[in-house]
């Protein structure tokens, strides 16, 4: 067993009991809240981490701390070693062809700052279109809104219907020639549906449009293979991947960022520089500009190697069936709506309930020990199609259970007895 095996999932007989058992390897878990369990149901707004991640960073602190790429002594090269094996776990772990590929960034929000921003510069003229979808985050609509007011291009934005699903045609039908770039989500963060990305980006490439595929909420719920997807970019953040915040990653297509501008200039992407002239560093240096986040990174590597080791298809098999049991209790509850109803769906149930603000309902969890988001999820044109402030959200992880999902119903019943 590697340092990053999950402790129980070896031995365990059955799917639900693996899933059981690797609760252990989350301490945060075993926190009494209110006096109750934590029951942690906001993994879509960041995921816990399992002790080989803490442990990852804390032995890293703890025997090899040094900057990178720059020392000639042992700790430094050491931490160069980790620092750059994490990028081939990650190559692997989205299927990319090269470890030049994987650019390491703060998260999926600098990301796709730094796409937009640097291939913007080459690729966008007055006239050109940017489509994104009605269910974006907002760190996958306002990148695209500065970059387009930059360079006098125009956002086009294809619809949902009631369900939470992209209407196919309108998408379709927003694709032209003038369409340079086209970015969208795999799972949406507000709703949980799972975009048709594989045929997104297919229909993109026939006018020629570049793809950005905002991976924050699918690289932790389900196995992502760049190359079979066909996009030309894919972000995800580490920490909603149970590893520690303030590391993501940017997967380019090689040709496209040979030959994008950097993003940011400083330390570590030059290779050389004069007070006239600098020569960039090559991929993926020339973006990576100053001390990164070694320890995050490190981190991101324990964390990827654990989900690997459990099985991506078997979190998403858990997740699914906990899901389904989700929305069959929460459909039980009279004057509970839940928004976001697509076919396609992962481990999101976002509601609301009548006559009750949800930020009522997230405090009213709380006191019970139950974690949950409310708000407008940094998705406000979600909540402004529904026509509704906010809701309240249960997102699923891999170690959440069966009984946690009956906690929350029970909440539920709590906050109508409250409020009613
Ligand atoms: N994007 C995160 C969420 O959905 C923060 O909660």
């Amino acid at each position: 067993m590697s340092a990053s095996t999950p402790a129980n999932i070896a031995n365990a007989s059955s799917v639900s009991r693996d899933f059981l058992n690797l609760r252990k390897d989350f301490p945060i878990l075993s926190t009494v809240m209110n006096g109750y369990p934590l029951v942690y149901l906001d993994n879509a707004a960041t995921t816990q981490k399992p002790r080989v991640v803490i442990d990852a960073l804390t032995n890293y602190y703890t025997t090899t701390n040094a900057n990178i790429h720059r020392g000639v002594h042992q700790l430094s090269q050491n931490a160069t070693e980790q620092y750059e094996a994490v990028r081939e776990t990650v190559r692997a772990f989205i299927n990319a062809r090269q470890v030049s590929e994987i650019i390491f960034v703060r998260g999926a929000t600098e990301g796709i700052n730094l796409v937009a921003q640097s291939l913007g510069r080459i690729r966008l003229t007055p006239g050109d279109e940017v489509v994104i979808t009605a269910m974006e985050h907002h760190s996958n609509i306002v990148p695209w809104q500065m970059v387009c007011a930059q360079h006098g291009a125009r956002l086009r934005v294809a619809p949902m219907n009631d369900a939470g699903e992209l209407l196919w045609d309108e998408y379709e039908s927003l694709l032209n020639e003038k369409t340079k770039i086209t970015a969208f989500t795999q799972i949406s963060n507000a709703l949980g549906t799972i975009n048709p990305v594989e045929r997104m980006v297919e229909a993109a490439r026939k006018v020629g449009a570049i793809t950005l595929v905002d991976g924050a909420q699918s690289a932790p719920h389900t196995s992502v293979d760049v190359q079979k997807m066909g996009c030309d970019f894919f972000v995800f953040s580490g920490h909603k991947i149970y590893a520690p915040t303030g590391i993501g990653v940017l997967y380019g297509r090689r040709e496209l960022l040979e030959e994008m501008p950097p993003y940011q200039g400083g330390g570590d992407m030059i290779s050389y520089v004069t007070f006239e002239k600098t020569a960039y560093n090559e991929l993926p240096y020339k973006f990576e500009a100053g001390t990164p986040n070694i320890a995050g990174t490190i981190g991101l590597g324990a964390a990827l190697n654990y989900v690997t080791a459990i099985g991506l298809d078997r979190i998403a098999a858990h997740e699914s069936e906990l899901l389904a049991y989700g929305t069959s209790r929460l459909q039980d509850i009279d004057g509970l709506t839940i928004i976001g109803t697509a076919a396609q769906k992962a481990g999101v149930l976002s509601f609301i309930l009548k006559g009750v603000h949800p930020h009522d309902i997230g405090t009213i969890m709380d006191e019970r020990g139950i974690a949950i988001r409310t708000g407008h999820h940094c998705a406000q044109p979600v909540m402004d199609r529904y026509e509704i402030p906010a809701t309240a959200r249960a997102s699923l992880g891999l170690y959440n259970t069966k009984e946690e999902i009956d906690a929350l119903a029970e909440g539920i019943r709590k906050v109508f007895e409250v409020f009613t």
